[in-house]
């Protein structure tokens, strides 16, 4: 028998246990729980014990699951499932439909499948410079355009959709995209109220229902006009999907094919446009670093930001996959991940977890750990990720895409996406950030997205 030690809480109120000390955000408490009773700590939200922890060992093993953790949908991602259904992201490990789905859809997201988005990345890039250009010297949400982009580049290269969201600088969002944000912004509401607010019949729950019918038709339209329309040049997700069979033959059915399209829309904007807007904040903030990334985008991929970017290029800009890198550490867009301990265990250090009992993977404390990233880690270094830096760190250090069997199946894909964008964006614009107090987090946004990120995109004379 090991011998275990009990874990710290801070007081609890009766019902809700800690669940007031999360609202409306999770971030700021969590990290001063973090600061002041260690990485590993335990909450109690409405009667479940949660055991939250940035201890790396521990977080080794709590991610290879099997046998003793799962994912199981539970608070915010139970709240996001009517609209994930089925697809991969809002499965439970145990899922049989998950485990099918993940072996017929893991070969299409590898280095070498994923190659032939890059032309599509390139134009879908230039669309979003040409829209800038309409807008330079003037202050531009920078987060709105890289959702923009990020949505028309997933919809182009995943289902051949055109949102037409870059043709033009006021071009309106299309409703599915409508439906989806106002679905995930209020999944984020429901998950920190009592089951009983979305069941009455008010105003914002009819509007959830409608909304997730409208991107479901939207979907569902596609899927049949694929069908009907059969086109075998075509290799993108959607085609991958409705042609892929297993060992047994079986392929998935249309319906598990309109969540799995629901899913990619959902996991691959937000994030990936958050990484972004990011990056570039951070640039205007450290120009040495900028200086660096326009460097080995103009060396690698030449002067002329309108020439398209090859795979091989892309493969050379390692500098540039630091900067992205550590914009991940530093801004991790998913900051935390849940899991369910299905046999108690003792973890690392001595804690007991018991069957029943959530785990709260916290991704942004490991990823400001002093003992991981030493006395700073607040500060945006790039070394981090050199690759002998990277080689000396623990495994489990540096998590934005979760690891093992439920990592992320779009992480080789936001990153070609990025690079494409970054190379690009350096070359054609000087970036800057009108403001003197730095950026902060939007409290209310499902990732850890920057708030009113306003920047000036000024076109560079010479390089
Ligand atoms: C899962 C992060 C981009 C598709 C995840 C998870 C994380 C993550 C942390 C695990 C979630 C959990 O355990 O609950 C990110 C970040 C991205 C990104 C930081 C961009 C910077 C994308 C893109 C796609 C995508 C572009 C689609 C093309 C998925 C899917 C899953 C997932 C399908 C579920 C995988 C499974 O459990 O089988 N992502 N993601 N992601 N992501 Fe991403």
């Amino acid at each position: 028998e090991p011998t275990t030690r009990p874990l710290q809480s801070p007081p609890a109120i009766p019902v809700f246990g800690h669940a007031h000390l999360l609202a409306p955000e999770f971030i700021t408490p969590i990290r001063k729980l973090t600061a002041e009773l260690g990485p590993t700590f335990a909450l109690t939200i409405f009667g479940r014990r949660i055991v939250v922890t940035s201890d790396a060992d521990v977080v080794e093993q709590v991610m290879y699951e099997s046998p003793f953790f799962t994912k199981k949908i539970a608070g915010l991602l139970g709240e996001i499932q009517p609209v994930g259904g089925r697809g991969l992201f809002t499965s439970d490990t145990s899922d049989p439909l998950w485990a099918k789905a993940h072996k017929l859809l893991i070969p299409g997201f590898g280095t070498a499948p994923l190659k032939q988005y890059v032309p599509e990345m390139n134009h879908v890039t230039q669309q979003l410079t040409a829209a800038i250009d309409q807008q330079l010297g003037e202050p531009v949400m920078v987060t709105e355009w890289m959702t923009r982009f990020t949505f028309q580049t997933i919809g182009m290269c995943g289902f051949a959709f055109d949102f037409h969201l870059l043709d033009a600088p006021d071009a309106p969002m299309h409703p599915f995209i409508d439906a989806m944000n106002y679905c995930l912004a209020e999944a984020k509401v429901r998950s920190s109220h009592t089951r009983l607010y979305k069941w009455v019949p008010s105003r914002t729950n009819r509007k959830f229902d409608a909304s997730l019918a409208l991107m479901r038709q939207t979907v569902e339209e596609v899927i049949t006009h694929r069908r009907a329309n059969p086109d075998a040049t075509k290799r993108d997700m959607l085609n991958f999907m409705l042609t892929s069979k297993d060992e047994n033959g079986e392929s998935l059915d249309d319906e598990n094919i309109r969540d799995q399209v629901i899913t990619f829309l959902i996991a691959g904007h937000e994030t990936t446009s958050t990484l972004l807007s990011w990056c570039l904040y951070f640039l205007t903030q450290y120009p040495t670093v900028r200086e660096r990334v326009l460097e080995e985008a103009v060396r690698v991929c030449g002067a002329d930001p309108t020439a398209e970017i090859t795979p091989q290029q892309i493969s050379q800009l390692t500098y540039i996959t630091q900067v992205l890198k550590e914009t991940l550490r530093v801004r991790p867009p998913v900051p935390a991940l849940g899991k369910s301990c299905v046999t108690s265990t003792v973890l690392p250090g001595g804690t007991l977890v018991e069957a029943g009992n959530g785990v709260m993977v916290n991704i942004n404390g490991l990823h400001h750990s002093r003992d991981l990233w030493g006395p700073n880690p607040t500060a945006f270094n790039p070394d981090h990720f050199s690759k002998e830096n990277e080689a000396k760190r623990h495994r489990f250090a540096w998590l934005p895409f979760s690891t093992a069997e439920r990592a992320c199946l779009g992480m080789a894909f936001a990153m070609l996406e990025a690079k494409v964008a970054l190379a690009t964006l350096i070359r054609k614009y000087e970036f800057e950030y009108p403001r003197a107090e730095p950026c902060t987090f939007d409290p209310v946004a499902v990732t850890l997205k920057p708030l009113d990120l306003h920047m000036l995109f000024h076109a560079r004379t010479e390089l």
